[in-house]
């Protein structure tokens, strides 16, 4: 179903700038939150602040299961992940990509081959399996990176521009990887666009950032 997120007067400067003031929202629980906003306004770094990545200068990040705030640990933080835009890719094959994250959590192996046989089939790269990594097409590499994050099955997943820079074709089978998610009502989608179209359908709540404040907007 999904944590819920609740920011409280979240705060951040970097050099005596501030980038996010007062930032105050509840992401509820199986529902994708859109953010947008002009570049360099902080949506990155509003998400890093989010998954745990940094800690706010002042205000709180607070996670809920059933209402029930969570601890800030890490057995939070592996229910939790964040896809940036650029998939840093590790020089092996597609497979021990996307196997990494559930080696490192001790999964088994005959776990690891499945979990991870069944999402390459979901984005569409069942093919490549045994192909290195570092060949894969920008389309594909940004494939492989959320097939990355879906294997560990997150409870909520932080998407930063996941369909920056691809083509038509990647960037709707990437849409449509998010809609089945949301369909299954798994996990909390938060994700950036610069798409307005694509905000308006992927997204349930839509989010504006403007001069370090965040918003609700309509479209
Ligand atoms: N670690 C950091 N140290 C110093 N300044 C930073 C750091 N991270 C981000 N900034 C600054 O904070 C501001 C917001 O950056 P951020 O990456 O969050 O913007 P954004 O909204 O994601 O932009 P874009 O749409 O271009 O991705 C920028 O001015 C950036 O230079
Ligand atoms: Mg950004």
């Amino acid at each position: 179903m999904g944590l819920s997120l609740e920011l409280s007067q979240v705060s951040k400067t970097y050099n005596g700038q501030v980038i996010l003031q007062d930032c105050s929202w509840v992401f509820e629980p199986g529902l994708t939150h859109v953010l947008k906003g002009p570049n360099g306004t902080g949506k990155s770094t509003l998400l890093r602040v989010c998954a745990l990545l940094e800690a706010p200068d002042k205000g709180r990040v607070n996670y809920l299961a059933g209402g029930r705030p969570l601890a800030l640990d890490l057995e939070l933080k592996r229910r939790i992940t964040l896809l940036l835009p650029n998939v840093g890719v590790f020089n092996t094959s597609v497979f021990n990509n996307v196997a990494y994250g559930l080696k490192i959590r001790g999964f088994e192996r005959r776990e690891i081959e499945a979990r991870v046989g069944a999402i390459l089939e979901v984005v569409g790269l069942a093919d490549k399996k045994r192909q290195r990594a570092l060949e894969l097409s920008t389309g594909q590499s940004k494939r492989l990176g959320l097939a990355r994050a879906m294997v560990l099955e997150p409870e909520v997943l932080f998407l930063d521009e996941p369909t920056a820079s691809i083509d038509q074709e990647n960037s709707e089978i990437i849409e449509r990887i998010i809609l089945e998610m949301q369909e299954k009502k798994r996990a909390t989608i938060i994700m950036v666009t610069h798409d307005p179209a694509q905000a308006q359908r992927l997204g349930d709540r839509l989010l504006l950032i403007k001069n370090g404040r965040l918003f609700p907007s309509k479209a």
